[in-house]
């Protein structure tokens, strides 16, 4: 059971015999689109219609102020030509190491179509408008838990953060929570974008949207070798 030199555990699957044909498609230049939000419109598109569970989850990387990476995963709330928009804590560890290092990395995993789109930029917080339209479609229970979890901090037990939230549904009128100043949304706004199809023999199709400082604000499409 042992992969080499890997260290396997004895009693889970075999993981060198684990690799999937990557045979669902291709993407030439000749089919992307011209510009990357239409690309990704298409493949949204296609991962909605496919019925991914969660397909707007997307991995979000970050690092702190010594280049420390750190990643999980959001739930992309919009996006358009400007960037793609996640809703989070502010004060969380992840609004901490944006604060030092506003960049970040996006992966979109869409592995049941064999695809993924890469995203890397800078980021800015949306705005208090556009942070209340995120918070308030939010039912009241997911309100009262995100106003009373200071999200990435420890606590002692699961009873505490119950009791807190006890506590604030007690204390605070009916119908939706304003919205905690440490809570909105953040966008990232794209450098680069990378549409990857997985292809036949492990040759997969790898094309990316750069911006072009250059080209006053264009992007040039580049194809990447897998
Ligand atoms: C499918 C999925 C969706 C998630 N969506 C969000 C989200 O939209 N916003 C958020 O703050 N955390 C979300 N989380 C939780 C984060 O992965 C993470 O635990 C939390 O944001 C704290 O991260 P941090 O300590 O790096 O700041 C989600 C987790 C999963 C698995």
């Amino acid at each position: 059971m042992h992969a080499g030199a890997i260290g396997q555990h004895e009693d889970v699957a075999d993981l060198s015999s684990m690799r999937t044909d990557y045979t669902a498609g291709r993407l030439t230049e000749e089919e992307l689109a011209p510009t990357w939000v239409e690309q990704f419109d298409r493949w949204f598109s296609d991962a909605v219609a496919a019925g991914l569970p969660e397909p707007n989850a997307v991995v979000v990387a970050t690092a702190d102020a010594d280049g420390a990476p750190d990643a999980r995963t959001v739930l992309m709330k919009g996006y358009d030509a400007s960037g793609f928009v996640f809703a989070t804590s502010y004060a969380s560890a992840k609004g901490a190491q944006l604060a030092v290092n506003p960049r970040a990395a996006l992966v979109f995993p869409w592995h049941p179509m064999q695809r993924q789109v890469r995203v890397a930029g800078r980021v800015e917080r949306v705005g208090d408008t556009a942070s209340d339209g995120l918070w308030d479609p939010r039912p009241r229970g997911a309100q009262l838990a995100a106003a009373a979890s200071v999200q990435s901090t420890v606590v002692d037990s699961r009873q505490e953060l119950v009791d807190r939230m006890r506590l604030l549904d007690d204390q605070s009128a009916e119908g939706p929570l304003p919205r905690p100043d440490i809570w909105g949304g953040y966008r990232v706004v794209p450098e680069r974008i990378e549409f990857w199809q997985g292809g036949t023999d492990r040759l997969h199709d790898r094309l990316r949207f750069v911006r072009d400082d250059a080209e006053g604000g264009g992007w040039i499409v580049q194809r990447l070798a897998p």
